[in-house]
């Protein structure tokens, strides 16, 4: 009598099983039937708003839909991952998003979603390196008289961010914790408001982007401190990195990766990641990319698990730093 219930219970798992791939392949068949929204957490114009709408135009093509992005601000990105995380698991809302996934967890007490459970993972994007920046008047011409300069003048210096959350503050706050100042920052919906806040002499500093602030640096509108790679950049060969001017091992890589809410079916992720993939290697977008700085993730991280993955040892290695820092919002 076990045995045979047993054996029915098998039977219509099996059968069940059989009839979620049957949907799921079905859907697939169909999929994209409409528009996708691919939400970005930052304001239109800046460094991840640069990198989503060149890959939403991008992949479009492979997809034979147009993939839209929306920009929905504040909380330095985890009101745009918690609207995604909740949204319906259907394939026509996605989010791009970038190192903020993985410091999110340590920064908020009050988090209204779960990086590492509420998601499904598409791939990741490219990687970018970060520039610090100063006002053009700022009276320091290279990264050690900066150093002298804040260190003198912490109360006067006003450093500008998009957030507890974005990859602006995280750079401004190793900054600050490197040199042991303690200056005012002023946090912005992203960094192309911010970064226009600099251009006006409103605040001092800003740590951002190649992707938006290589035109300026070339312009010489904004004054160049460094880059936070270890190795100088392509696109700015005459940058100094920060650690050759006396920041020591100062490091900071923005990555970006691509996410549906949790539930969204397989075929559909994988459909998706296909376009990803494809637009990676497209060459209007690759060039684009360069020519700002940012280079192609390799081949392993464009897919689920390599983003999955490297989330996870994101949250490990910047969750410590963080909480040492003793950042936070409640
Ligand atoms: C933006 O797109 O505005 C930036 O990525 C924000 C940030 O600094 O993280």
């Amino acid at each position: 009598m076990r045995h045979h219930r047993r054996l029915i219970g098998f039977i219509t798992l099996t059968a069940s099983m059989g009839m979620v791939l049957g949907a799921s392949s079905a859907i697939a068949q169909t999929y994209p039937a409409k528009p996708i929204s691919l939400i970005v957490p930052f304001a239109a114009g800046g460094p991840t708003d640069i990198v989503a709408r060149t890959l939403a135009a991008a992949m479009s093509k492979p997809l034979g839909q147009t993939v839209l992005v929306e920009n929905k601000l504040g909380a330095g990105g985890t009101l745009a991952a918690s609207y995604v995380a909740k949204a319906a698991p259907d394939g026509y809302t996605f989010l791009i998003h970038h190192n903020g996934m993985s410091t999110a967890p340590a920064l908020y007490r009050k988090l209204a979603f779960n990086p590492l459970t509420d998601f499904e993972y598409v791939g990741q994007v490219v990687d970018v390196p970060m520039t610090l920046l100063g006002r053009k008047d700022l009276p320091a011409k290279n990264l050690q008289e900066l150093m002298a300069y804040v260190k003198t003048n912490a109360s006067k210096i006003n450093l500008a961010n998009a957030g507890l959350g974005a990859v602006s503050h995280l750079c401004g706050m190793l900054f600050q914790k490197a040199l042991g100042a303690d200056v005012t920052t002023v946090p912005f919906s992203g960094t192309a408001p911010a970064l226009n806040a600099l251009l006006g002499g409103q605040v001092d500093l800003l740590c951002d982007q190649t992707t938006q602030t290589t035109q300026h640096i070339k312009a010489g509108t904004v004054k160049l401190f460094g880059v936070t790679t270890k190795e100088r950049i392509r696109a700015l060969p005459d940058a100094p990195t920060l650690s050759e001017g006396g920041l020591k091992d100062f490091e900071v890589i923005v990555w970006h990766g691509v996410y549906a809410p949790k539930g969204t079916p397989i075929a559909v992720v994988e459909k998706f990641n296909a376009a990803l993939r494809t637009a990676l290697k497209d060459p209007t977008f690759a060039n684009r990319m360069i020519d700002l700085g940012a280079e192609i993730v390799p081949d392993a991280k464009q897919t689920p698990e390599g983003l999955r993955s490297w989330l996870q040892s994101e949250i490990q290695k910047w969750g410590p730093v963080i909480r040492s820092a003793g950042v936070y919002a409640d």
